[in-house]
């Protein structure tokens, strides 16, 4: 990887985007424009904050997080790629795929002509990545810091056979106090409980959390809206290129035993997902690619 020096006179601009050295060597893209500040890690190709101006961050970043290489980033928009979940019949690979644990490589950063910041990130196979996972690939993240944030994965089958993956965009909202909090869209969709077989139909038009969610909807396209009364704030969640969406919460018990996470971090934050796995895995004849996008905004 480029030095800090190399990497802000080749990719810095003045006074939107610079590059700064967080501990343990991890390099972060620190954005900032008329709509809103950001900060990407390079490592895990990761925004861990999106506060459009006068509001507070719209994700959710663990104080208690690693910042180390080897351990996910806990909060912000972890990229789980190329398989969701346990891998499937490897434990010793790690959770949620390489993505999130590898370091990539920065290719370009521009103001857009609408005063945007649009940032490209990618990951290249490897001998590191063909020990997780035999194929050749390029993955591709770019964020698009503007009124709204957009973020997109794409991934272009670079070998001389189809291949097949998971991934996920696994944003962490950050709301003040979850009990109070409803998520709208999901009602009629068809879901299955992370360690269930069978499927259940939501009735409800919102959803609320109480306790531990880990639910993959299924056929979900579109968008869902997270309603925060506490920060008197909506955020709307969109998604295109992903057919999952995953609502994740650990509840009291489970944040409790994730030592990057305060015993009460569960409060504030949820995850919803663009997602594709279990039925929905996306295959890629070779030279194919597929994008897996989410934008998040407030609503007016
Ligand atoms: C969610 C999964 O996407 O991520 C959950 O549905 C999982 O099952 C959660 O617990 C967090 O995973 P991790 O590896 O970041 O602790």
């Amino acid at each position: 990887m480029m030095d800090i020096n190399n990497l802000n006179a080749k990719f810095s601009i003045p006074g939107h985007l610079s590059l700064i050295e967080l501990d343990n060597q991890i390099i972060s893209l620190n954005i900032t424009n008329n709509f809103a500040d950001a900060q990407i890690s390079l490592y895990g190709a990761q925004i861990i904050s999106y506060t459009p101006k006068n509001e507070v961050d719209i994700l959710w970043l663990s104080p208690n997080s690693y910042f180390t290489e080897g351990k996910a980033i806990r909060g912000g928009v972890p990229v789980c790629f190329p398989w969701f979940g346990p891998h499937p019949s490897d434990q010793s690979k790690p959770q949620h795929g390489f993505g999130r644990i590898s370091n990539w490589e920065l290719a370009e950063t521009r103001l857009t002509s609408k005063d945007e910041i649009e940032v490209k990130l990618r990951l290249q196979s490897s001998p590191a990545t063909k020990s997780y996972w035999p194929f050749d690939f390029l993955a591709e993240m770019t964020f698009l810091i503007g009124k709204t944030l957009t973020i997109t994965l794409k991934v272009t089958n670079q070998s001389d056979l189809p291949f097949e993956y998971s991934c996920a965009l696994h944003n962490y909202l950050r709301v003040k106090e979850i009990k109070d909090c409803a998520i709208l869209g999901l009602q009629d969709c068809l879901y299955q409980e992370d360690s269930e077989k069978i499927m259940h139909t939501q009735k409800e038009a919102k959803l609320t959390i109480n306790q531990e969610v880990d639910r993959n909807y299924s056929n979900t396209a579109g968008y869902y809206s997270l309603v925060d009364p506490n920060h008197n704030r909506t955020i709307r969640i969109h998604k295109t290129g992903s057919l999952i969406t995953t609502v994740w919460n650990p509840g009291s018990q489970k944040s409790q035993s994730l030592k990057d996470m305060p015993d009460d971090g569960y409060k504030n934050f949820v995850c919803i997902e663009a997602v594709n796995a279990l039925l929905n895995t996306i295959k890629l004849a070779p030279g194919e690619a597929h994008e897996t996008s989410t934008k998040l905004e407030l609503e007016d």
